[in-house]
């Protein structure tokens, strides 16, 4: 089902997420859906239970909840980008989940239809406001059931050596006037922790997890970002001729544009809930 609700945030039309969708859903996707097992996971979301997922992209992670709520829950997943919104529903009738996922055109912010057991953001803290964060990161905490937990991925701690941090090093060289969005400054425990605080929840569990990307070569991954991802915001902007440069300077950090890329970029997984209750997470068995 596919139920349009308050429009997008964005005109449709500059909206970049739009642009990039498909090329995310088939580049980038398949290189995150570790992680988002790992969050939905760590959730230990439960039969019949109702999940609102927020920037839900083409819906991975929530196709993931829906399996795990089964087919009497619920899963709502909104998004700005009307793209990523068709394909999000178009993965779940494909799977077979579409009685379970409703795919909604929404803000960050919108969680109508609550109570939910619970609410989930992956790979989109760093793209609401500073200043807006904070109020959103509460609508999601009061619009909890009892019980319920709002879920958090988002990239970093930091690796200085990561081919992401050395694309935004070669474009701070060559562009240094550029702004760029420092996207993992979130990541660390401390700021994490804070933010719950200011928003009136508990943090109930931080934990990185890391999974290998390869792509074949520093071009494909360049490509890939410039294509598939809102770095293609940032190349119509500085133009070609700058952005070759940009993508020069990387390559040499790399060792050429033909050299193939393994890395595993480190992604914080949060939890909260509201102080004083009692939630379920998934337990962990440790070997010493
Ligand atoms: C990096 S993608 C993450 C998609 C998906 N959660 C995933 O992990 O694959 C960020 C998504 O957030 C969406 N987004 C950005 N700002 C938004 C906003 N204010 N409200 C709703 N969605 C937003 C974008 O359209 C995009 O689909």
């Amino acid at each position: 089902m596919s139920t349009p609700t308050r429009p997008s945030q964005f005109p449709t039309a500059t909206n970049p997420w739009d642009r990039a969708a498909a090329g995310y859903l088939t580049e980038w996707v398949p290189r995150f859906v570790p992680y988002h097992r790992n969050l939905i996971s760590e959730l230990a979301l439960g039969e019949n239970q109702k999940v609102l997922v927020v920037g839900a992209g083409p819906g991975s992670e929530a196709l993931i909840a829906a399996r795990q709520v089964g087919p009497r829950g619920r899963v709502r997943a909104t998004d700005a980008s009307e793209q990523m919104v068709a394909l999000c529903s178009d993965q779940a009738k494909r799977a077979g989940l579409d009685g379970v996922i409703e795919s909604a055109a929404g803000d960050v912010a919108d969680t109508v239809g609550g109570p939910w057991d619970a609410v989930v953001s992956a790979f989109g803290l760093w793209q609401i406001a500073d200043d807006a964060r904070v109020a959103v990161v509460r609508g999601w905490g009061e619009a909890l059931a009892p019980g319920g937990k709002v879920g958090v991925l988002t990239w970093g701690p930091t690796d200085t050596t990561g081919p992401f941090e050395l694309l935004s090093a070669s474009l701070r060289e060559i562009v240094p006037s550029f702004r760029q969005t420092n996207r993992q400054r979130l990541a660390a425990r401390e700021p994490m922790e804070q933010l719950f605080r200011d928003a009136g929840l508990s943090m109930v569990r931080l934990t990185v997890v890391r999974h290998p990307h390869h792509f074949s070569t520093a071009e494909q991954f360049v490509a890939s970002l410039r294509d598939a991802c809102t770095w293609r915001s940032v190349w119509d902007e500085l133009g070609n001729e700058t952005l070759n440069r940009v993508a020069a300077s990387f390559y040499d950090k790399v060792g050429g544009p033909e050299a193939p890329l393994n890395f595993d970029p480190a992604a914080t997984l949060a939890i909260a809930a509201r102080p004083g209750e009692e939630v379920v997470l998934s337990t962990r068995t440790i070997v010493g």
